[in-house]
């Protein structure tokens, strides 16, 4: 694509799109921010969007959807079995994943569930070049360990190393010798590896694995949700394809996988997810489990509308000009925080910015969750709302012992084309103010711990009246501002 240079010099990710409905925000007073934090216990999961001004939470279900998409949707056809909005989407499905066989299920993690339940049983070892929350519940429901297999540089968070998600292929065949390919049902390759700050994977990487998965004899799943963004960033970053279209790259990467799944929420800027595959096995594998679970087979527990936006999202997928917009937005606000010095992930990857929770509050423990404190400072700052992505999204180990997260991170979500770069610029501004404040964030912890994914309806407390003090600082720098 070609790139729109300004006079200046300045580097702007210019939009390309224009907005033609909107949505009134608020930005509610500090005092009211407070109260808030303590009646969704400092778990910003739990904040209520009338309380939330910039929600950076994730860009799951809520990036822009095109007006190709929302007309879409009433054409939609009504009917529980043989629905041709199904078969739109099986369409869309094959000429842009190439995969003729589409089981539709209402969710990423609903794929997860029948893919864990199909092929994993105690003593499994699903190797993976990093987990995602969902997925590895699903494995170790169903009896199953996941094993983490990432080169070292994705744990170094100031980095310029273009392809932080690849798998370690040295690794991958040491695991598989020592415990046996039958112990492996499948290897799952995510795509702009989520908790490791949305970083990538290269196709040579996807390549060398699917040689091992050859080998060894052993299904290769592919985790599709981010796979437009992973397909961008190779186009920028992989020589071999900088003349390639967006379109060529992902189908060079789904070629490579037996069986993708993925979040319609993510992938198709839509609601839904689906399981694909051109192999009838695998198909009839896990065919039973979508009426089961799901629904019927051409609705999967998706509405008939999604159905429709999905499909026009999937073929979306393929305009460089939409998918570039957010990893184009994270890069300019990752630059900016950057050049002030705040410690943030590099290089820029997809999804949001991902702040490095474990610097900026060294002075909290792991066991007091710097990445969640931070969380809360920041809404109660701002009424950004941002995610916490360490030790609080981990799950307890099978002995119920804390297990710290790698990286402690706050991500800010970027969904796709929702927000201006004025938007931008003001996080941008309150980050830095509470860069230079942070001293004043203190540390948080449980007072509410659910026994699965904590993270989502946890209720934690802050240990010390640290959140009153960091609000009385606020006022005095900002005066009567919000
Ligand atoms: N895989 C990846 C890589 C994801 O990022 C997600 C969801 C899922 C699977 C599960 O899909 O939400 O449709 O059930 N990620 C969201 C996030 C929740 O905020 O990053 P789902």
């Amino acid at each position: 694509m070609q790139e729109i240079k300004f006079f200046s010099g300045e580097n702007i990710p210019l939009e390309l799109h224009k907005t033609r409905i909107v949505q009134k925000l608020n930005l509610v007073p500090i005092e009211r921010r407070l109260e808030a934090l303590y009646e969704g216990g400092f778990n910003t999961f739990r904040l209520s969007t009338k309380d939330v001004f910039l929600d950076m939470l994730t860009d799951s279900g809520t990036n822009a959807m095109s007006d190709k998409q929302l007309s879409a949707m009433m054409h939609a056809d009504d009917a529980y079995a043989g629905s041709q909005s199904f078969v739109r989407l099986q369409k869309a499905v094959e000429d842009v994943l190439g995969k003729k066989y589409l089981l539709p299920v209402h969710q990423g993690r609903a794929a997860e569930n029948i893919i864990s339940k199909a092929y994993v049983k105690s003593g499994s070892l699903v190797p993976m070049n990093y987990h995602f929350t969902t997925a590895m519940a699903h494995i170790t429901e169903n009896g199953g360990k996941i094993v983490e297999l990432l080169y070292d540089e994705a744990y170094v968070i100031n980095s310029d190393h273009p392809f932080k998600g690849n798998m370690n292929i040295g690794k991958l065949e040491e695991m598989i010798k020592l415990h046996g390919a039958k112990n492996v049902p499948f290897i799952r390759m995510e795509a702009s590896t989520n908790l490791i700050g949305g970083q990538p994977f290269s196709v040579q990487n996807l390549r060398d694995v699917r040689a091992l998965a050859d080998k060894y004899g052993i299904r290769l799943v592919l985790d599709a949700s981010l796979l437009g963004e992973n397909a961008y960033l190779v186009l920028k970053r992989e020589e071999e394809f900088m003349q390639s279209t967006i379109g060529e790259v992902i189908k060079v990467m789904t070629d490579l996988a037996d069986l993708i799944y993925f979040s319609a929420r993510k992938l198709s800027s839509s609601r839904g997810g689906g399981i694909c595959t051109n192999e009838v096995e695998i198909y009839k594998e896990l065919e039973a489990f979508i009426p089961l679970y799901e629904g019927f087979l051409t609705y999967g527990g998706i509405s008939v509308r999604e159905i429709e936006s999905m499909a026009v999202g999937l073929y979306e997928t393929l305009d460089e000009t939409v998918i570039c917009q957010s990893p184009n937005f994270i890069a300019y606000l990752v630059g900016e925080l950057d050049k002030k010095g705040i410690p943030v992930i590099k290089p820029a990857g997809v999804l949001g910015a991902h702040v490095d929770a474990m610097q900026i509050c060294s002075h909290i423990p792991q066991a007091e969750y710097p990445a969640g404190a931070l969380a809360a400072a920041l809404f109660l700052i701002s009424g950004i709302r941002g995610m916490e992505r360490g030790s609080i999204s981990n799950q307890r180990d099978e002995y119920g012992n804390e297990t710290y997260a790698d990286m402690e991170l706050l991500r800010l979500a970027i969904p796709r084309r929702v927000f201006t770069l004025s938007q931008i610029k003001y996080v941008e501004d309150r980050l830095t103010w509470l860069y230079q404040n942070r001293n004043l964030i203190g540390g948080l912890r449980f007072v509410d711990e659910p026994p699965v994914l904590r993270f989502f309806m946890g209720g934690l407390e802050p240990t010390t009246d640290w959140p009153q003090k960091l609000m009385a600082k606020f006022k005095e720098d900002f005066g009567e501002s919000l």
